[in-house]
This record gives structure tokens, C-alpha cells and sequence, in this order.
């Protein structure tokens, strides 16, 4: 990020008030003067000081979003609203990301950070994350469904998957409401696994990501920062 943008995040007041602080040789890097307001600077890499004083490294953020159909799961995108658009901009904050990915069209739970190494860890299959969701298919999900989840559903081009748990809800030849617990995120794999049983999926919402539950009074399209406690539960996953 630019020295400048930085101490202006860090609250050293506008870009204006920025440069003349950079200029009036206050700024260094890593014991280096800074000269430049467009140097490209790292707080959590590279020690700054302003004033002899150490600037200290931003902490991160933690949202939980209540994510709505036709927003992506990405940073960034040229055709579509992603879930980072939707953070206001004064929460923004230099590499937020979504930690893994829900379908354009499917609602519910996203974790969003600028910890990088987190999303990696979260997603890593040795941690196992469980994560449920709400499904509702086109046609009857009968006794025997259950069992074939659990067996490790095998897709048409021999992906086979863990075994997953499923709860039938509601169950009828126009629609079937069912809650699915699955261990991994292999691409389209809800849908991919109701497709193998012979139903589609008509609607698709994740509810809970490992410790993490969708607050059902967070509106869509909302999030909120993560508590106190919910943030010591990522700890476990940064050791
Ligand atoms: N499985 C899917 O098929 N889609 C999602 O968005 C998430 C899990």
C-alpha cells in the first residue's frame, strides 16, 4: 500500500495533511527516510515511524456476512457486485477477502478478513470445517437418501465425496427441504451431490461454517464484525 494511504488509514489525517508530514522528513521505514509519499509500504512487514513514533500494524477485521443470491464470492469482478462491495467503506481495509466461495446464487454465511493466512488454514482439509446448509430440491428425497449421503456420493466423473449428513425437513413430489452437513468445498458440491441422487437444487443456503452460525436477524446483504469470543475461536486455525 502507498506510505501516504497508510498514514492516512492510521489517522494521520488527509492526504494533504499526509504529504506535508512525509515532506517535513518525520516518515520512516524500516530507519530508512522516507522521501516518496507513493512508496509502496508493508506495516505488517516493515516497521514505520512517524514522529519517532511506531506506527502500529492496523489489527484485522473479521465480518460475518449475511450474503444475498447474484453477489460473488470474490474480491473483485467486472460484471457482478461482489460481497466486498457490500462492506462499507469506512470497514474497508486493504485485502479483504471472502474466505472460501458460495455460488453466485446461493445465500448465507461468508467469513470475510484481510488475514491472509487465515482463509488458507480455515480451508485446508486437515481442520475438517463442517459446514451445514439449508437445501430445497425439485422432487421427493426419500428414506434411502440419508444413507447414500452418508456412503460418499460419487460424481459423474468419479469424484468421490466424504460422507455427509443429511437431514430431511419436509419431503414432496413439487419440493423437498432438507439441512446438509458436508466437510470439504469442492466446487458446486451441494448441488452436484443433490444431482446425484436425481433431484436439483432450487435454493441453497449455508448456515453455519465451523463454529460460526448465520445470525438469522442479520439481514441479507448485512454483516457484522465478529465478537470477542468468536475471534478467539479463530485462534485454534492460526496455530
Ligand atoms: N455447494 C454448492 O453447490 N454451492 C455452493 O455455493 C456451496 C456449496
Amino acid at each position: 500500500m502507498r506510505l501516504d494511504k497508510l498514514l492516512g488509514q492510521a489517522g494521520y489525517g488527509s492526504r494533504n495533511q499526509v504529504k506535508k508530514l512525509i515532506r517535513s522528513r518525520q516518515v520512516y521505514v524500516d530507519g530508512v527516510l522516507a522521501e516518496q509519499d507513493n512508496l509502496n509500504v508493508d506495516a505488517s512487514l516493515q516497521t514505520i515511524t512517524v514522529s519517532g513514533k511506531e506506527l502500529e500494524h492496523a489489527p484485522e477485521v473479521y465480518y460475518l456476512m449475511n450474503k444475498p443470491s447474484g453477489v460473488v464470492s470474490a474480491r473483485k469482478d467486472k460484471e457482478h457486485q461482489t460481497v466486498i462491495d457490500l462492506i462499507r467503506p469506512e470497514d474497508q481495509r486493504e485485502g479483504l477477502y471472502p474466505v472460501g466461495r458460495l455460488d453466485r446464487d446461493t445465500e448465507g454465511l461468508v467469513l470475510i478478513t484481510n488475514n491472509g493466512p487465515l482463509g488458507f488454514a480455515m480451508l485446508h482439509p486437515r481442520y475438517h470445517v463442517a459446514k451445514i446448509y439449508y437445501v430445497e430440491v425439485n422432487d421427493v428425497l426419500g428414506p434411502d437418501a440419508p444413507a447414500f449421503f452418508e456412503s460418499g456420493v460419487v460424481f459423474e466423473d468419479g469424484t468421490i465425496c466424504k460422507p455427509a449428513q443429511l437431514e430431511i425437513l419436509s419431503s414432496a413430489s413439487d419440493k423437498s427441504c432438507a439441512q446438509i452437513t458436508i466437510s470439504e468445498g469442492k466446487f458446486h458440491q451441494v448441488k452436484k451431490m443433490f444431482l446425484a441422487y436425481g433431484v436439483k437444487v432450487t435454493y441453497l443456503k449455508r448456515i453455519s461454517f465451523g463454529d460460526f452460525v448465520l445470525d438469522e436477524k442479520l439481514p441479507r446483504g448485512s454483516y457484522r464484525p465478529l465478537t470477542e469470543e468468536e475471534k478467539s475461536i479463530l485462534k485454534r486455525y492460526l496455530n
